[in-house]
Order: structure tokens, then C-alpha cells, then sequence
């Protein structure tokens, strides 16, 4: 004898039950991925963002000639060494101030220049042209026998 309503057989009940519990315990392991990996990184922070915050090398002095310049990776993050003009070595991070663009060098203005909107730095990483509110955050250089070492600046 079948009914139209009433409660459902148990092995309905047990299905649905299962399926719930299956549910949740994929959303609570979720939500602790969630908190944990985060609070993982914070207090182990990879390899690349320990480089970073040590002297990462970005070539050879011969590589980069008067007016040059080029992105390369510092730690996690894009940086950008410069040559100018004049033969003087220069870091900032390559992270444009507006909204986080690469910028990149301009050997044809001798500026830094970010294509998203037109940002424009001089070659002290002052932002003077567009939207960008602030500078790029400059970098410390050095030279050890002839290799360009670039950290971040104290
Ligand atoms: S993101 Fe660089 S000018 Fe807008």
C-alpha cells in the first residue's frame, strides 16, 4: 500500500540525513582551509618573500647600458631597475600607484611610464604626470663586483 504524503519512508530520511552531514563537513573543512592557510603563511612566509626582504641579484652591470631598464622578479613581487641617462642605477618596486599596473622605463622620454592610464615618474620614482597619487616605493642598490644586488630600503 503506497501513500501520497505524509512522512517519508526512513530510507529517505537516511539519504537526506547522509547528504547534509556530507555538506556540511564539506563546508567546515572549507572554512578551516580558509583560516588556517592564511594563518599558515603568515607565520611561515615562502621562500620568495624571505629573498625579498634580503639583497636579490638583477643581472650584471654590462647587461643594462645608459638608458635601460627592465622589470625583473623580486621576491614575490615586480621591480624595476633603471639605468638612466646618465649611467646611475635605480630600483623601485614596478607596482604602479594608481591601481597596481607594472610600470615599466621609457628610454624613448627617460621616464617611467605605467600604460594602463598614462602614469608618469621621473627617475627618483616621483609620480608627475596622470593618475598615480603617490611615488614608487624606491629600492636600495648596490654593486658588487659588477653584479647589481636591489633590497628594500631601510
Ligand atoms: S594603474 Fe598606473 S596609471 Fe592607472
Amino acid at each position: 500500500m503506497t501513500s501520497s504524503g505524509g512522512t517519508p519512508p526512513a530510507d529517505d530520511n537516511k539519504g537526506r540525513r547522509r547528504f547534509l552531514e556530507t555538506a556540511l563537513g564539506t563546508g567546515l573543512l572549507g572554512l578551516t582551509a580558509a583560516i588556517i592557510y592564511p594563518t599558515w603563511r603568515f607565520v611561515f612566509p615562502s621562500k620568495n618573500v624571505r629573498v625579498a626582504e634580503q639583497a636579490v641579484s638583477a643581472g650584471f652591470v654590462d647587461d643594462y647600458p645608459p638608458n635601460s631598464g627592465t622589470l625583473f622578479r623580486f621576491g614575490e613581487e615586480a621591480a624595476l631597475l633603471i639605468r638612466t641617462p646618465e649611467g646611475e642605477f635605480r630600483a623601485f618596486l614596478g607596482t604602479c600607484t594608481h591601481l597596481g599596473c607594472n610600470v615599466e622605463y621609457r628610454a624613448d622620454m627617460a621616464l617611467i611610464w605605467c600604460a594602463c592610464h598614462d602614469g608618469r615618474f621621473d627617475l627618483t620614482g616621483k609620480n608627475i604626470m596622470g593618475p598615480p597619487p603617490r611615488p614608487l616605493q624606491s629600492l636600495t642598490v648596490q654593486i658588487r663586483e659588477d653584479e647589481i644586488l636591489v633590497s628594500r630600503s631601510t
